[in-house]
């Protein structure tokens, strides 16, 4: 998936004026990106808190302790993204309306969720959130030359791929262990 593909308002920031041996075209360019990258980890953060409160059904206790420890990792993130928009020069988006626009994931609205459900939808977001990570750092390297950026994208990489990971385990666990996993019953 190319991360262009993505951009629904491309274009949309404007660089301070800066000199930190980036061409204006790349500050205001990467910020793009990031704006998309903000906002999809702004909907993941909701959604992974959501299902955090409205999970409903087996193994609740440690479903329930994963999506905290994974939507705080996600809150660090959002704040070091935009942190990184304003060392670019540019504004950072800051409203709700503003990161559902620029984002690529669907919100999905509060309701009780099971735990096949949730582990499936959280895994494919951040399946999604890696594709597009991946496919930003190689044209923030190739195209702008911000290493700075590359490397904070190819942290937050490795942080998904980690919490996809953990995402994937637990659904093997609740697909295969079900019966042998004692917290099932309480
Ligand atoms: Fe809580």
């Amino acid at each position: 998936m190319a991360w262009h593909l993505q951009l629904r308002m491309a274009m949309t920031t404007t660089a301070e004026t800066i000199d930190i041996g980036l061409k204006t075209d790349a500050l205001t360019e990467v910020s793009d990106i990031l704006q998309q990258v903000l906002a999809d980890a702004h909907v993941l953060y909701l959604k992974t808190r959501n299902y955090h409160w409205n999970l409903a059904g087996g193994r609740f206790h440690s479903l329930h302790a994963l999506y905290e420890e994974q939507y705080k990792a996600i809150e660090i993130s959002i704040d070091e993204i935009a942190e990184r928009i304003r060392m670019l020069g540019c504004a950072s988006p800051g409203s709700m309306s503003e990161m559902l626009s620029f984002a690529s994931l669907k919100e999905r609205k509060g309701q009780l969720i099971t735990p096949d459900d949730s582990l499936a939808s959280l895994l494919s977001d951040h399946e999604t959130v890696i594709q597009i990570l991946r496919a930003a750092i190689a044209s923030i390297e190739d195209s702008y030359q911000d290493a700075g950026t590359a490397d904070l994208l190819t942290g937050l990489l490795q942080d998904h791929e980690k919490m996809a990971w953990m995402l994937r385990s637990m659904t093997a666990l609740e697909t295969n262990d079900s019966q042998q996993d004692p917290s099932r019953s309480q």
